[in-house]
């Protein structure tokens, strides 16, 4: 059932250009034009957008945040679900209340839900289980048809919880006034592009592998992104350590001299993830500073970035050119083959880690 791969995560990180394609397909149907939630969500009375979830579906919600308040202008706050329901945050009138769960079964986010059950004006659920607890339990259960994920460690459940949180956020944009039936349709049409350039992505495999045999012989790595790009440096550090016991951990590239610059050394690789966006001038500064204080740095970018970021990286990654907007989801592919090859170089159990469970059912 691995489809001829050596792990379920690898056959997993494979198909997401397929499923995302499928499922992009399903909410914009043929023609790929109009987006078509299975329900209707008015906006019309949304004031804020409340997100709630656990680990990698909560950096999609993160990701998600900057999308919704670029495109609609709506306010979102995220929560990890284990904060979320203890804090029993005041939940104002207008709030739509979105809770993501690979599973539909987690406990924190189940329990979180059941907060705003009777709370906020709306419950949407983003979940890849559509009759999990948390689908059923929602006013409407937005599925993003990934497919079984098998693997512990999540990765094509991020990317099409990606690309149905883009389409929520395009579908508030468009309800808000914001968008031109132009401008939307252009913003498809790049949506649409992206299950093309995840096969670009895939295409770097066995230089990825080649990095991932010397990040196997290091203890500590950082990952850095700026704007959209921050969770997704969030989401390098999790995947990594959760599959290869490797210590990782991401920061805000702004953040990098309020404190984890001075774990800088030629000892720790610092993963920068940083497409030519009006953002790159700012990340590439944070990451000379990384290099004049000796430490090795991986970068990942595309072909204008790879140009201008000047001599002294260790080694760069080159993406296609994406748009600004969408470039988390494909970024999220070399950094899922970097913790993959690397746990794969140091042997240890990829679909299987240890003390991970697939389905986090108790708090
Ligand atoms: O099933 P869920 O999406 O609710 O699970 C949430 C987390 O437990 C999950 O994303 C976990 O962080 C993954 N193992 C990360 O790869």
């Amino acid at each position: 059932e691995k489809g001829g791969y050596k792990h379920f995560m690898a056959k997993e990180i494979a198909e997401q250009p397929a499923v995302l394609g499928d499922a992009l397909r399903h909410y914009l149907g043929e023609e790929g034009t109009r987006i078509e939630l299975p329900g209707d969500i008015d906006f019309s009375g949304v004031t804020r957008i409340t997100m709630v979830a656990c680990g990698t579906a909560y950096l999609a919600c993160l990701t998600a945040k900057y999308w919704i308040e670029r495109l609609a202008g709506l306010p979102v706050d995220v929560d990890v679900a284990s904060e979320f329901r203890y804090r029993e945050p005041p939940i104002p009138g207008g709030t739509l209340a979105v809770f993501v769960s690979q599973s539909g079964e987690t406990a924190d986010t189940l329990a979180a839900l059941r907060y705003c059950a009777g709370r906020a004006d709306r419950i949407v659920s983003v979940v890849n289980v559509a009759e999990s607890s948390i689908a059923r339990e929602s006013d409407l259960a937005l599925p993003i048809l990934a497919g079984a994920e098998i693997g512990v460690a999540s990765t094509k459940a991020f990317t099409c919880q990606l690309g149905v949180l883009a389409l929520l956020a395009l579908e508030a944009a468009r309800q808000c006034g914001r968008l031109s039936p132009a401008a939307l349709a252009d913003h498809l049409t790049a949506l649409r592009a992206m299950p093309g350039r995840f096969n670009a992505a895939l295409a770097l495999q066995d230089r990825i592998e080649a990095l991932a045999r010397r990040l196997a012989e290091v203890t500590d790595v950082l990952f850095l992104g700026r704007g959209a790009m921050y969770p997704l440096a969030l989401e390098g550090a999790l995947k990594l350590k959760e599959i290869s016991y490797i210590h990782a951990e991401g920061y805000a590239s702004g953040e990098l001299k309020h404190g984890p610059i001075a774990l800088v050394e030629k000892t720790v690789p610092v993963i920068v993830m940083a497409p030519h966006d009006r953002l790159f001038d700012k990340t590439v500064s944070n990451m000379q500073e990384v290099m004049a204080r000796g430490g090795p740095v991986l970068l990942i970018t595309d072909a204008r970035g790879a140009a201008e970021a000047g001599s002294g990286v260790w080694e760069t990654l080159v993406l296609p050119e994406a748009p600004e907007l969408f470039a988390p989801m494909l970024y999220a592919l070399p950094v899922q083959l970097l913790a993959y090859h690397t746990a794969v170089a140091k042997g240890t159990d990829v679909d299987q880690p240890r003390n991970l469970a697939k389905s986090v059912t108790v708090e």
